[in-house]
């Protein structure tokens, strides 16, 4: 057997000799950085090379004004830092625009070529930047109606002759979409987004040079309700959260080849009047009458003679920020699968996929004729299953204004649905008169799993589309009933499984810093972020954890030092109000607590109701979370923080181990959920008590048929745990299982996206009559971290993949897998095949980069390699491969092989029908033999002989 990593073809010996570019320049966490906030943007870059072994020894950088004017460089500055380097040259004033451009040498001197230069441009960095004031329209408004129209604003100004560049900074109180001269500005959706407004509002900047023109021009915006004073919050929810007026703030500035400026802002020369948009709503829809529509009311030549006048109203712009991350755009269009008639008559379209946006519909008909889009994610009985939607409308109304081809689709709201239910609609309507619009934030997708598991596959696919869904300005629990709210616990345990996904780096930012600010509001970490409730919340493990457990996940995977500094506080805040609640006892034993949510043993009217006890979650928690407050301050610097909170952290495990742990590893809750995080949070003081505790865990799993038993806070931490603790086959063994309740039992429904509960959809095809049965959530689909470090083999080892840990662990059925993540550094992947008992893996290394690589099934000792595409291939045998099979293996060895317990519970319930209980029976006893426990079945002596021999012919 040889371990030889095989010669590439196309990867150069030795360092740095083949050529090297640098692919891309980064600002910050901006893909464009038109507008950005900071006045130092930190800047990374990635280096192509297929060099093996690339190592940065040293940059340089240079800075050009407009006229492409060289302004400062830093000459060769000798480090090997790529990701997030410091700003290196005189901070930015506002609007200020420089081009940068980056060469990098590697160890061995050999420079790269320059990068291509790359824009970046300061957008409005100070309150006082700002000569615009928000307007609102001069009419009175009854606030307490539960649809107002949208109001449309205007005015119409002159463009001299030579513009060299205009900018377009542009938010407002409420969502907008802002016009100029009859045309669209860029292609965002529903900005400014969902911030703490009363904290942070975003703003906009667009390059809108080329959407003016000489003589007389018009600026507009359309404004909706949104989130700033739409409904919001389940039970009816509340109005006007952030206030009751909506209001717009523009300011327009143009630059001439003389150097001359003209500024125009919103102000009391602007004009206001009612649209098309009658009502608009997160929740429930839009309706939009097109016979009102102002022809022209965004271009110079309407007529405005009947439109209303604004009136400026007062805000802090010091709440103005630049955006961190990436805009909502529409990012995919899905047609129609099926067009079908439900029972009652109705017209169902089906899109096949349970997804996040909107219909866009085009038609043809009479004036007046309107139509009436009502959206589900899943059908009962033929029709739409609307009751998971609560209080949610979900229902968009277009009338047309007849004549010629119309095409429409809302602005202001969205809607989580795989079916629309069209009525109305003048004519047949054809598959081609419809689209579903996929509408998200657009990160930069940056990770990817597949493997030789079909089931599998859809089970991550679905975990990608949920997170689409859910990444929408705001990390959500749900797109489509009342909630859509940016509950903390699901975040914190998703976020591990986002970052890989895509770039989530200045989202995640910018939702932290709403999270922190409210928490200084509030005194606590709010359950949603932003918080819409109307009192501040009890702590509540798990949830407000995300103070600590974002900002670290995101030190890990991106490397950004600086977002933990700017999230310190809070994370410590966070911390100290637990201290403060646990006193000298160091328990967090009183009080509200989630808990364990929707463990599926949960009664669907209790989803708190689990086999964990909250306590058990909450010390767990309190102790982890004191934990990674000690080690962030260690990367900080902060010498006294860390000791102060890693010894907090200590005392609070042995609290935790005193009050929760027998001396022998068994847990007061005797669930996997506690043994998962007492595992996995390090909370068992020696070895034997973590070797029983891994055995219990094991044990509990075999009895439940390995079937899932943990909620929200254990499902991310039960494969981990499995595999800490070398029980990678447990940790298969329950991936693959696909009844009720498990990972792949949705997938076997037919489930396009995570659903919140393990059995959102009963087996009979009828919805769970729980009140939270959404079909698209993303917090169980937290799992897919766990593939794509385990079976994918890709995980950091040092912050921002800096090094990597190449460690795959073949499992299952799976013969073949492969993951791929781009990296801060460039793309790294682990791709490996087990064919005739031959193991072959490809792993590709970023330049600047390491990898320590783990060969699964040898004994070798692990490789550490640099930069570039390493193969190696060798034989193999599965490490874990057992004896055969028979009725006198134990029930445990027997119920570990998803085939072998197949066929001995088919054949138990053909034989032994009357006896449905022994199920559980047999499956409590993991040590005895088959033989011995089958004794209790009536016909014992037939079903054991039918299992033998069908195991035997199974090959068993
Ligand atoms: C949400 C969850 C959330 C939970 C809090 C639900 O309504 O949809 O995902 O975390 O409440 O327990």
């Amino acid at each position: 057997m040889s371990y030889q990593e095989m010669t590439q073809p196309g990867s150069a010996p030795g360092v740095g000799t083949a050529s090297a570019s640098i692919a891309d320049v980064r600002f910050e966490h901006r893909r464009d950085a038109l507008g950005i906030g900071t006045a130092e943007p930190r800047l990374s870059w990635i280096v192509a090379t297929k060099a093996s072994g690339w190592r940065q020894g040293g940059y340089e950088i240079e800075a050009y004004g407009p006229d492409n004017d060289l302004r400062e460089q830093t000459g060769r500055v000798e480090s090997d830092q790529s990701v997030l380097v410091p700003w290196p040259f005189a901070p930015l004033a506002s609007r200020e625009p420089r081009t940068i451009r980056i060469r990098a040498w590697a160890a061995d001197r050999q420079p790269s070529a320059w990068s291509s230069l790359t824009p970046v441009e300061a957008g409005l960095l100070h309150a006082d930047d700002w000569t615009a004031r928000f307007v609102t329209p001069d009419w009175d408004e009854d606030t307490a109606a539960p649809q107002r129209p949208s109001p449309l604003l205007r005015r119409v100004f002159d463009v001299r002759a030579g513009v060299t560049h205009a900018r377009l900074y542009v938010t407002a109180l409420g969502v907008f979409e802002a016009q100029l001269n009859g045309v669209a500005v860029g292609d965002h959706v529903l900005d400014p987004g969902w911030t703490s407004y009363n904290h942070r509002l975003r703003y906009q900047t667009f390059d809108v040079t080329d959407l003016l023109r000489e003589g007389s021009n018009a600026m507009g915006a359309m404004l909706g309700d949104g989130w700033f004073r739409g409904r919001l919050g389940f039970g009816g929810g509340r109005r006007n959260i952030y206030g009751d007026r909506l209001a717009l703030l523009a300011q327009l500035e143009i630059a001439y080849g003389d150097g001359t400026t003209d500024c125009i802002v919103t102000d009391e020369s602007w004009h206001a009047a009612r649209g098309p948009i009658l009502a608009s709503s997160i929740y429930d829809g839009e309706t939009y009458d097109a016979r009102l529509e102002r022809d022209g009311w965004s271009t110079a030549g309407h007529d405005d003679g009947d439109w209303a006048g604004v009136r400026a109203i007062g805000r802090d712009l010091s709440t103005l920020v630049a955006p961190a991350g990436p805009p909502v755009r529409r990012t995919e269009e899905v047609a129609p699968v099926a067009i079908s008639a439900s029972p009652s008559g109705r017209t169902i379209v089906d899109f096949g996929q349970n997804l996040v946006g909107w219909v866009r519909l085009t038609v043809q008909g009479e004036a007046g004729q309107t139509i009436t889009l009502r959206h589900a994610e899943v059908l009962e009985n033929g029709e739409l299953g609307t009751r998971p939607l609560r209080h949610a409308e979900a229902t968009d109304r277009y009338t047309l204004r007849g004549g010629e081809t119309e095409t429409w689709e809302p602005r202001f709201t969205f809607h989580g649905f795989r079916y629309a239910e069209v009525n109305g609609w003048p004519g047949e309507l054809r598959a081609d008169d419809l689209r579903a619009v996929v509408v998200h934030s657009d990160m930069e997708r940056t990770g990817w799993f597949e493997c030789s598991d079909g089931l599998i596959n859809r089970l991550h696919a679905n975990v990608v589309w949920g997170m689409r869904g859910n990444f929408l300005d705001v990390p959500t629990d749900c797109p489509q009933r009342d909630e859509r709210l940016g509950w903390t616990g699901d975040i914190q345990v998703f976020s591990p499984t986002a970052t890989f996904l895509y770039d989530t780096a200045g989202f995640l930012q910018s939702w932290l810093a709403d999270l922190a600010a409210e928490q200084q509001e509030h005194g606590v970490v709010p359950f949603v972020v932003p918080t819409v409730m109307p009192e501040s919340n009890p702590p509540a493990a798990a949830w407000g954890d995300a103070a600590v457990v974002v900002p670290w996940v995101l030190y890990q995977r991106y490397g950004d030092t600086d977002i933990l500094a700017q999230q310190f506080d809070s994370m410590r805040a966070w911390v100290e109000l637990l201290a403060k609640i646990a006193g000298e006892r160091h328990l967090w034993d009183q009080g509200f607590q989630f808990g364990d949510w929707l463990d599926p043993s949960a009664p669907p009217d209790n989803p708190a109701d689990a086999r964990t006890s909250p306590q058990i979650v909450a010390t767990a928690y309190f102790a982890h979370a004191a934990e990674l407050v000690g080690q962030a301050a260690g990367v900080l610097g902060r010498v006294e923080d860390e000791a102060h909170y890693r010894a907090l952290a200590a005392r609070v495990r042995k609290a935790f181990a005193h009050e929760y742990v027998t001396p022998a590893g068994r847990l007061l809750s005797d669930a996997t959920t506690a043994y998962a995080l007492a595992l996995e949070f390090g909370l068992l003081p020696d070895a034997a008590q973590r070797q029983h505790a891994a055995e219990r865990l094991v044990a509990l799993i075999r009895e439940s048929g390995y079937h899932i038993s943990t909620g929200f806070v254990g499902t991310p931490l039960i494969c981990d745990a499995l595999c800490r603790t070398g029980n990678y086959r447990a940790a298969f063994r329950l991936l693959f299982q696909r009844e009720n309740p498990s990972w792949l039992y949705p997938v076997t429904m037919g489930a396009t996206t995570i659903w919140e509960r393990w059995d959102s959809m009963l087996p009979d095809g009828s919805i769970n009559p729980g009140e939270m049965t959404s079909f698209n959530h993303y917090a169980l689909g937290a799992v897919a971290d766990w593939m794509h470090r385990t079976i994918g083999g890709l995980a950091p080892a040092a912050p921002g993949y800096r090094s990597i840990e190449v460690r795959p662990r073949p499992g299952g059925s799976i013969t073949q897998a492969a993951a791929r993540h781009r990296t801060p550094y460039g793309m790294a992947e682990c791709a490996w095949t087990i064919e005739a008992g031959e193991f072959q893996m490809t792993v590709v290394v970023p330049p600047n980069t390491t990898a320590r690589v783990t060969l699964p099934g040898s004994d070798v000792a692990p490789i550490e390699v640099g930069s570039g595409t390493h193969r190696w291939s060798y034989a193999y045998q599965d490490p874990e491969a057992r004896p055969p099979l028979t009725i006198d293996s134990t029930v445990g060895d027997l119920i570990d092989d998803a085939g072998a317990w197949e066929v001995v519970m088919n054949t138990i319930a053909r034989l032994a029908p009357r006896v449905p209980f022994i199920r559980r029976i047999i499956q409590g006893q993991s040590s005895s033999s088959l033989r011995e426990v089958l004794a209790t079945v009536p016909n014992a002596g037939e079903v054991g002989a039918a299992i033998e021999s069908t195991l035997a012919a199974l090959g068993h």
